[in-house]
């Protein structure tokens, strides 16, 4: 698959069918995630694949009472979902939001039905930023395979319970990233085509200097099959 077509088109899939992924398409995505960039190359991270069905049974309990803390927060308006990025209409970020938590009520509901459940653990993942690389060649290479999925922290919430039933050896210091889901998607891929412009969120030299070139539309995939052209601008 072109690079650019698994990054235009690794959409958050929350619709997963439960046929299985086999093991040889399991390791392919964690090979290509353990290549990620990470500081000092430490490699401090561990992937806990979960199949078990009666594991699962009890994840799904608590990713749906962690999922109501979630929105709990939400409408009090607080929580990294609560706020519009600044410029942004607050009525289209809260239509943006009702379609996630609709797509997401899908996940919950179906979450027993998830064929495949990688925790990620790291050990001072610097806010993230230690294996979120990582997390992200996982979702591509799982695209690669037509294995779609979401990352989710929610999870987060009830952690101890999740570190509890998993065995996570905390006293190391691991701690919960994330929890991909991962299955093999009900619906087709499509660009992520609702994001911001790259005009409406760069700039050159200084904050408020335009970055020198507008994108009018997704640059992938090439429109008629030729590469568009771009106008310099400012
Ligand atoms: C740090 C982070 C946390 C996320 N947590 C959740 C989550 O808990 N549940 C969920 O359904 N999606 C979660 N997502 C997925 C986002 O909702 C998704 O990337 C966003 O809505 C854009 O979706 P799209 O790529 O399909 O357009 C998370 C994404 C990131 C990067």
């Amino acid at each position: 698959m072109d690079i650019y077509e698994a990054l235009y088109t690794t959409r958050m899939m929350r619709r997963l069918r439960p046929d299985p992924i086999p093991l040889d398409t399991q390791a392919r995505i964690l090979d290509a995630a353990v290549r990620a960039p990470n500081g000092g190359n430490t490699q401090r991270w561990h992937f806990l694949a979960v199949d078990d069905p009666k594991l699962k049974g009890q994840l799904a309990q608590l990713f749906r009472q962690a999922r109501a803390v979630e929105y709990e927060k939400f409408s009090s308006g607080m929580g990294p979902m609560a706020v519009a990025a600044p410029g942004v209409d607050p009525t289209a970020h809260a239509e943006n939001m009702r379609r996630i938590k609709g797509s997401g009520n899908y996940l919950a509901d179906h979450f027993e039905e998830i064929p495949l459940l990688f925790f990620v653990f790291a050990i001072d993942d610097l806010g993230g930023a230690n294996i979120y690389p990582a997390i992200w060649s996982a979702l591509l290479a799982a695209r690669a395979e037509g294995v779609g999925g979401v990352m989710t922290m929610v999870l987060r919430n009830c952690e101890d319970k999740v570190n509890e039933l998993l065995g996570v050896p905390v006293e190391e210091g691991w701690k919960m990233s994330a929890m991909l889901a991962l299955g093999y998607p009900r619906g087709r891929w499509g660009v992520a085509a609702n994001r911001l412009p790259v005009q409406e969120v760069s700039s050159r030299n200084h904050w408020d200097a335009p970055f020198g070139v507008e994108v009018p539309q997704p640059l992938w995939p090439p429109q008629d099959g030729t590469e568009t052209v771009l106008t310099a601008v400012g």
